[in-house]
């Protein structure tokens, strides 16, 4: 069998991929070596750490929200295994959604471990030990990202676990130690926290979130502490020693000094993820890769001609959406048309609650490189919605250029803010100002008002503040 693209990996970035090259006319066929579609994002990420998050949200609104709104209600239950169903339902639907799109847009789908022998060449081994080569014109690599491991460290997935551990645990820990205050600490601490874990997250840096808009990262801590999330930040975990029951973490402040040793009945090491090209057969192809990432041009090829590279495995931010949009693009790339990917403009949003969402430059971006801007700032509490809703904590903050308006970056704390982020990113995708924004009718009352009123606040002119 001879194909025009054969993908590896079908994460948002290969199964994406598949689907447009199908439909611009390449015969397309996708390698994944999971038992289902959709990559880490639908099995053991995005997906099932949102359906959590949900449950869990809904839960501590029932115990600690409602009553202000005058609905009383008995102390809610906690049904662990339902809402591990849930979790488990939701990832179901959706990579049998993908598995049905493939075979919808005419993907031939192998299951089994992808590897190149050759450029124009894929290998299948299936878990029975049987192997098929196929020949292809093209290759695209999307096999994603794993965890990255703390030195010295065991994950055993059950007391010392990663997120895919944290989102299978049978019963909710008494103390749960959290390393990295990143996206993946902050959402799964939370989902525990709210269950009724004691949650305290250990970070290397004197901030959470890093890359994040400072000074809205440092209201959402402020947030997190009043939630009853504790932080240890400047300070790095350097042993962990599990036990039958539970760990004894060693925990040493960053610039050195005395180690202090903490209690926890899991640990979650939320450290990052690391690109996974193993067993593709890159070093004998002599693919270049860098700091673990395969080096890709602007049209995402690798230095082997017809093998091209997207999605985590890549360089640049590891988001589902991006290894989407990158996956569209190589496939136009290859079908001979114009696909492109703005990275100035990737949203990013942090699920928590409230959420964080961002997109565009952060003002440390700014400063760093000398840009002059304006910020137009306003609070959920000055918004009549959010009052209604009992959703005043937080702000929305708009990024201008000083002298052209055009807006550079917009970070959104509040609930919501994922949704809310959207308008951002198409004002600035087309290169839009705060002019633009605080000109546009938004429909009242809704949170999203904010954004135009932070609009209206970088000339100082915001109406309800
Ligand atoms: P992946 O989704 O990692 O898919 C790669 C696929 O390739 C996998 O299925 C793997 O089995 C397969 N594969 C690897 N090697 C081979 C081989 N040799 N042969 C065949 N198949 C192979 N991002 C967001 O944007 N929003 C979120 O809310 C979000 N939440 C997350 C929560 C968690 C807990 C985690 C861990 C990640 C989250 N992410 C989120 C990140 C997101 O999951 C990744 O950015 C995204 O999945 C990357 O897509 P990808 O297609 O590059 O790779
Ligand atoms: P991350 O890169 O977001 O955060 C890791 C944190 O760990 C950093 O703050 C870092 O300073 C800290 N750290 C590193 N080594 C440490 C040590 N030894 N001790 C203490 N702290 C240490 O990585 P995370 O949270 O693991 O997520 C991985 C990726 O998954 C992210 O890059 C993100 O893009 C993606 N993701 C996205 C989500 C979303 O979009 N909502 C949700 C979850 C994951």
């Amino acid at each position: 069998m001879s194909y025009d693209l054969i993908v590896i990996g079908s994460g948002p970035g290969g199964y994406v991929c598949a689907i447009r090259a199908a439909q611009l006319g390449l015969k397309t066929a996708i390698v994944e070596k999971r038992k289902t579609h959709g990559g880490a994002c639908l099995n053991i990420g995005c997906i099932p750490s949102k359906a959590l998050l949900y449950a869990s949200e809904v839960y501590e609104e029932v115990a600690h929200g409602l009553g202000k709104l005058g609905v009383t209600v008995g102390k809610p239950k906690l049904d662990l295994p339902a809402m591990m169903k849930h979790k488990d339902d939701t990832v179901g639907a959706n990579v049998q959604g993908v598995g049905f799109l493939l075979k919808k847009n005419k993907v031939d789908a192998f299951f089994g471990t992808g590897s190149i022998p050759a450029a124009g060449k894929v290998e299948v081994a299936a878990e029975d030990g049987s192997r098929q080569v196929l020949d292809t014109k093209t290759i695209v690599i999307a096999t994603g990202s794993d965890v990255a491991q703390l030195p010295g460290v065991t994950i055993d997935e059950k007391i010392v676990v990663s997120s895919t551990g944290a989102l299978e645990l049978s019963k909710v820990p008494g103390k749960l130690i959290v390393v990295g205050a990143g996206v993946i600490g902050l959402e799964l601490g939370s989902v525990w926290r709210r269950l009724g874990a004691e949650v305290t997250v250990v970070e290397f840096l004197d901030r959470i979130l890093p890359g994040l808009d400072l000074d809205t990262c440092k209201q959402f801590q402020r947030l997190l502490e009043k939630q009853g999330v504790k932080f240890q930040l400047g300070s790095k975990v350097s042993k962990v020693e599990a036990n039958g029951k539970g760990a004894k973490v060693t925990v040493e402040p960053a610039a050195g000094g005395d180690a202090t040793v903490l209690d926890a009945d899991v640990v979650l090491i939320a450290i990052g993820r690391r690109p996974y090209t193993e067993n593709l057969g890159l070093e004998a192809l002599g693919v270049a890769t860098e700091r673990g990432q395969i080096v890709i041009d602007s049209h995402f090829a690798t230095n082997v001609p017809g093998i091209y590279a997207i999605g985590d495995v890549v360089r640049g931010p590891m988001l589902a959406h991006k290894a989407e949009d990158e996956g569209m693009a190589v496939a136009e790339i290859l079908a001979g048309q114009h696909g492109h990917v703005n990275y100035e403009v990737i949203p990013g949003v942090v699920y928590t609650s409230p959420e964080i969402a961002c997109v565009g430059a952060t003002e440390e971006d700014l400063k760093a490189k000398g840009i002059a801007y304006k910020v137009g700032k306003f609070p959920f509490t000055a918004n009549g919605r959010a009052r209604a809703a009992n959703h005043t904590d937080g702000f929305v903050k708009i990024l201008a250029d000083a002298t052209t308006d055009r807006v550079l970056g917009v970070h959104i704390l509040g609930h919501g803010a994922g949704e809310m982020i959207a308008e951002a990113a198409v004002l600035m995708e087309f290169g839009g100002s705060s002019e633009d924004l605080a000109r546009t009718c938004h429909a009242h009352p809704t949170m999203s008002e904010a954004v135009k009123e932070a609009a209206l606040a970088v000339e100082k002119r915001a109406i309800h503040m």
